[in-house]
């Protein structure tokens, strides 16, 4: 039996890894605690860990793990900007799930945005309080607005076609477009130029880092409403909130904030929250945050589990993964995947 150690878990994560690591010989000791520099003791012994988006994975966790037994790390999630992969390469291997449900998020993302644009969410607090005025709750039609989607990847995708059934003009920026994807490629100073609303799907990078910054919302149309469900640190988020105050943007669907591990996923009702500009944010009644839940179906669920079960078999059976993630992974040349199927 491979016992691993599961942080940051909540509810709704044991069903599906208790049944498929019940199936597969994998047995998950749940930690409600995140893994940090101070929890990674909670390791020790443990064949491998198994990490979310808010878990830090830094140098000093990496080396706290390897010291105390762990091999493998498991990540229930496609990001992995939260890992230092050059840290744990030769040392830990990083497995990761990469697509679960695009259609999870990129429905998240309509979801917001109808939302915002129709204020049902105004009118969802009215009617429970017998409250029937239509005062301040005039949207607008999506049919033949221009969406710009950054990022056309899995997630990106799915949101295209959603926008065409709409009737949405979409135009798209990518740094490795699609060929013969009858997508619409422009610059991105053209998308920032044409889009009445913009969403993004690209990966934290430090090349996409800060995508939306007071420079490049000063390239966007007035009114143009933002929608982030990849994360948080794409957008500037004090930027974002000056631009709000000063009527340049229009509204803002957030699923993903920059300083989101200090508060997403947790409840902080009956607290203060310290952090100024979220507060500001989730004030304005043209912004909409949820707490990262884009990922969370039924369906998404599952397959992360069912996923990330494998991925630990097929390690533990193969010696290799092809979920497998490290820095040089993708890397023309120098990637040993490529040519050995081992990262190392
Ligand atoms: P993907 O890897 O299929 O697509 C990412 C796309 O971004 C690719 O087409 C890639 O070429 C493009 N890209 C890379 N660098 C770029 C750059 N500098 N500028 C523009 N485009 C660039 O990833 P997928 O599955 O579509 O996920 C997208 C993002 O969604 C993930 O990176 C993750 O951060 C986020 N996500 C959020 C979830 C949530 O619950 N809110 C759940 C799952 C993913």
């Amino acid at each position: 039996m491979l016992k691993y150690a599961f942080f940051d878990t909540k509810p709704y994560d044991k069903p599906s890894f208790e049944k498929y690591g019940g199936e597969a010989g994998v047995e998950f000791r749940f930690f409600e605690t995140r893994l940090t520099p101070d929890t990674v003791g909670l390791a020790n012994g443990f064949d491998g860990v198994c990490a979310f988006v808010n878990d830090t994975v830094n140098e000093e966790v990496i080396d706290g793990l390897y010291r105390g037994g762990v091999r493998v790390l498991a990540l229930r999630c496609a990001g992995y900007n939260n890992v230092d992969v050059h840290a744990a390469f030769g040392k830990i291997h990083v497995v990761h799930v990469p697509a679960y449900s695009p259609y999870a998020v990129a429905e998240h993302a309509m979801a917001m945005l109808l939302t915002i644009v129709r204020r049902t969410h105004k009118a969802y607090i009215r009617t429970k309080d017998f409250n029937f005025s239509l005062a301040g709750l005039t949207g607008f039609d999506l049919h033949g607005k221009t969406v710009g989607v950054i990022g056309t990847g899995r997630i990106g995708r799915v949101f295209i076609d959603i926008c065409r059934g709409f009737g949405m003009k979409v135009v798209a920026y990518d740094k490795f477009p699609a060929k013969e994807s009858g997508i619409d490629y422009v610059s991105m100073e053209e998308l920032f130029a044409q889009s009445d609303i913009i969403s993004l799907h690209c990966p934290l990078t430090e090349e996409t880092y800060h995508t939306v910054r007071a420079e490049t919302i000063a390239k966007m149309k007035t009114g143009v409403v933002l929608v982030n469900t990849s994360r948080g640190a794409l957008i500037d988020a004090a930027a974002l909130l000056e631009a709000i105050k000063d009527r340049k943007v229009g509204a803002a669907c957030l699923d993903v904030y920059e300083e989101e591990s200090d508060v997403f996923f947790e409840d902080f009702s009956g607290h203060i929250l310290e952090d100024d500009t979220l507060a500001r944010l989730i004030s304005m009644p043209n912004v909409l945050v949820t707490s990262h839940q884009a990922f969370l179906t039924e369906e998404a669920l599952d397959n992360i589990a069912k996923t990330t079960v494998e991925n630990i078999t097929e390690l533990q059976n193969n010696g290799r993964c092809q979920n497998e993630l490290c820095y040089r992974c993708g890397k023309i040349g120098i990637c040993r995947q490529s040519r050995t199927g081992k990262c190392f």
